[in-house]
């Protein structure tokens, strides 16, 4: 064992890591583009852009700089009573380049608090707006929309929170049918704050993929039943669909945004609610108990928001949801093939996520059918992939090259051909 991978275990606990069984840690000691170089001298292709996050690749020099820049200026001050150039430079950004409609932002840390900012500020606007009554709050089966309380009451329990659920606010929560949540909004008329959802790719359910058709049936049913439509798109945001927005694909504006991962190009934490302006209205008044009672002690971080403000720029100048949806097309075209493999249920793909689903018996993140494939994915070293369950996807950043892309094609397809073998034995 490496020496850092033995000083880790004395001193460290990792997320989703079952520290028992899963012994394993590679150590990392520089990036570089799509590249990670590990300390026995070897290297790896970040093909999940390391949690979805780095959007442009690793260590792009316009994002290094401006954090440099940044930290020599103004390192960090409170944004209660305070102001500062990047962020409100990165609010009027993010404004041009969300969907219409969106009028304020609210910034935090990272997609877990993006979305507990969105379902207070929805739960209160209703509130001060006298409609006591809104308290509950719609959501999707297979949704996850992070691991803090409010975040983890509308996701899917199963399996992350079950332990949890006693502690956790009710919730409505649906299969993806236009039907299921018409007849839930009438049940429920006048009692729903809003509707929550990952638009177009439900990531941590295994990049499930819905039709935009559905968010529009979505939006029209919420606008009926004056219902809040807040998207979660902390995975599906800048570019990963093919649109800046995944909402843009279906030509809706949601009534709330959530955003972080790639917000800073993925290497710095900082994300942002944004808001209508009726929603920020809402919570005007001459009474102080009335405002937006939330904040965190680096809620608009100068360098995260000057970091954010270059990702920006290098998104629109360089059409990352274009190169994004090339790199996809390129790996889906590569991998449908293995849609004629009997054990391949489904080859899909949404801009630049590419996913292959195996058929299982069980299905789900802890699917015993899963085993196989981790096991495989840690075989082949060339490529960082990590599946969800059954089903393995990529979902580089935008700088990997036609090249890189075909390496990471053929490392799934081998992971799939070896995942059969061990099942086999
Ligand atoms: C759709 C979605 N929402 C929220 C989150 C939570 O983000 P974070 O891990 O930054 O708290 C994630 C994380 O994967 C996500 O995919």
């Amino acid at each position: 064992m490496h020496a850092l991978s033995h000083r880790d275990q004395q001193v460290c606990w990792h997320p989703y890591t079952q520290h028992q069984t899963d012994r394993i840690l590679l150590p990392v000691v520089s990036a570089q583009q799509a590249t990670l170089n590990l300390a026995d001298g070897s290297q790896c292709l970040d093909a999940i852009s390391s949690w979805w996050a780095v959007l442009h690749g690793h260590a792009r020099p316009e994002l290094v700089e401006a954090l440099s820049t940044q930290a020599q200026t103004l390192d960090h001050v409170l944004f209660a009573g305070f102001t500062h150039e990047p962020a409100v430079q990165l609010a009027e950004t993010l404004l041009q380049l969300a969907p219409s409609g969106l009028n304020k932002v609210f910034y935090s840390d990272n997609g877990s608090t993006a979305v507990e900012v969105g379902l207070k500020a929805a739960y209160q606007y209703w509130l001060r707006r006298g409609e006591k009554q809104r308290q509950l709050f719609l959501c999707f089966d297979g949704g996850y929309h992070g691991d803090t309380f409010g975040a983890m009451a509308v996701g899917d329990p199963d399996p992350f929170f079950l332990d949890f659920q006693s502690l956790m606010f009710p919730t409505l929560r649906l299969p993806m049918r236009v039907d299921a949540v018409a007849s839930v909004m009438e049940r429920h008329e006048n009692q729903i704050a809003g509707v929550l959802i990952e638009p177009l790719v439900q990531g941590a359910a295994g990049m499930c993929m819905h039709p935009p058709e559905f968010l529009q049936q979505l939006r029209a049913l919420c606008n009926q039943h004056r219902i809040l439509f807040l998207a979660d798109e902390v995975m599906t945001g800048f570019g990963r669909t093919g649109h800046t927005f995944a909402c843009q694909a279906a030509q809706i504006q949601p009534d709330i945004l959530c955003v972080a991962k790639g917000l800073t190009g993925g290497i710095l934490p900082l994300a942002a609610t944004l808001v209508r302006e009726e929603i920020y209205q809402a919570f005007l008044s001459e009474e102080r108990n009335q405002a937006f009672f939330h904040g965190h002690t680096f809620t608009a971080n100068p360098i995260g928001c000057a970091v954010a403000l270059a990702s920006m720029k290098l998104l629109q100048k360089e059409q990352t949801a274009k190169r994004l949806e090339r790199i996809g097309q390129q790996l889906f075209s590569s991998l449908r093939k293995l849609e004629d493999c009997p054990q391949v249920k489904e080859v899909r793909q949404c801009g630049g996520i590419v996913a292959v689903e195996m058929k299982a018996a069980d299905a789900g993140y802890l699917a015993q059918s899963g085993a196989a494939l981790r096991q495989a994915c840690r075989q082949q070293k060339e490529v960082l992939l990590r599946p969800l369950g059954n089903v393995l996807y990529a979902m580089p950043p935008s700088c990997t090259t036609k090249e890189e892309a075909n390496r990471i094609a053929a490392a799934m397809h081998q992971v799939v051909q070896d995942s059969l073998l061990l099942q086999q034995d």
